[in-house]
């Protein structure tokens, strides 16, 4: 019997060093010390023998099955790091195969104009106000001592849903919504679309302005100029200068047109300046004290400045674009020119 178990013994170890796979070392686990394996048998077996051969015989078997036990999991622990690297070779990716070409996409230049000059004005402390495309005359016009006999007023010049309901045509209706509700100093500027009717090589039906407000106590014309030559510098260059031309808006007294001097050409004449040496820009002005009282403001106590930023004549200004139209185009060639 002792002899068999030790015949078995080498057979078994000879068969795990032989075994190249988990399932091939559990079908010898099966035959072996299975429920109905080899050994498992000769354990059953025992109580056959005569009972003073039982202990040496019972001992020998069950040392035999722990000797297989030990041999059957170290090998299976082998294989199955074995046959798991096997795996991860094979699954290993090609990175050197080349794929198949795709286009990134760039920010629309008006996105990088629009951010660009966001960020500057929010870096010199001012917070962005929103408000609604479709807006009240009251916002648009009235509170902005726009009379009804303005040009800007007239039919053909706005785009009306109702007698006083329209797109609004400039941002400065936020400004209007912010003034009622808020007690100075308020410090804001108001992106978003205005729409008019017009439609050439400088105007759109659509376009983006950026307008700002400021109202406290002793704001005066310098600050603004001060604001405005901090936002010139940063957008164009350093030794960007900014001029002021008197102009007329019914919500600013005084009202200025602000020119910068040309990025191009410095101040020299160049196509893009039309050998002026200047850009125009923006309008801006002292807040008129009839738009603060009408908004509830007291005029006697504060003050403010406002401009207002066309998004698209900027980008023109800037890349020295000469026709708006391009911009609305979505011709990807010429966006693509922005990367
Ligand atoms: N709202 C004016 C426009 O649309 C611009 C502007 C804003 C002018 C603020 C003066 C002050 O043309």
């Amino acid at each position: 019997m002792e002899n068999n178990i030790v015949a078995l013994l080498e057979k078994v170890n000879n068969e795990i060093l032989a075994s190249e796979s988990t399932s091939h070392i559990n079908e010898v686990r099966i035959k072996y010390i299975g429920r109905t394996g080899l050994l498992t048998n000769m354990l059953k077996e025992l109580k056959n023998l005569p009972s003073q051969e039982r202990p040496t015989v019972g001992k020998f078997l069950n040392e035999a099955r722990i000797t297989i036990e030990n041999l059957i999991s170290n090998k299976l622990a082998e294989l199955i790091v074995y046959e798991q690297k096997k795996k991860e070779e094979s699954e290993l990716l090609d990175i050197s195969l080349s794929l198949p070409s795709f286009k990134r996409g760039v920010l629309h230049p008006l996105s990088i104009v629009k951010s660009e000059i966001i960020d500057i004005f929010t870096g010199l402390g001012f917070s962005i106000e929103d408000g609604p495309e479709i807006e009240l005359s009251k916002y648009n016009f009235e509170l902005l001592n726009i009379p009804t006999d303005h040009p800007s007023r007239a039919f053909c010049d706005s785009f009306y849903i109702s007698d006083n309901i329209l797109l609004r045509t400039q941002t400065s209706g936020i400004q209007a919504r912010v003034m009622e509700k808020t007690v100075p100093p308020i410090k804001i500027i108001c992106p978003g679309k205005v729409y008019r009717p017009d439609d050439d090589a400088t105007h759109s039906p659509m376009f983006q302005q950026i307008e700002g407000l400021y109202v406290d106590k002793n704001v005066s014309l310098a600050d603004l100029k001060h604001i405005l030559e901090l936002f010139a510098k940063k957008f164009f260059t350093e030794s960007t200068k900014v001029r002021f031309r008197p102009s007329y808006f019914p919500f600013t007294e005084p009202s200025v047109e602000v020119d910068l001097s040309c990025a191009i050409c410095g101040g020299a004449g160049c196509s893009l300046c039309k050998g002026t040496g200047w850009l125009e820009l923006l309008g801006a002005g002292v807040v008129n004290p009839i738009v603060l009282d009408n908004c509830g403001i007291s005029s006697s106590i504060y003050n403010g400045y406002a401009f207002g930023i066309g998004i698209e004549r900027a980008t023109m200004v800037k890349y020295g674009i000469p026709d708006m139209r391009i911009l609305f185009d979505g011709d990807v060639r010429y966006i693509d020119q922005f990367r």
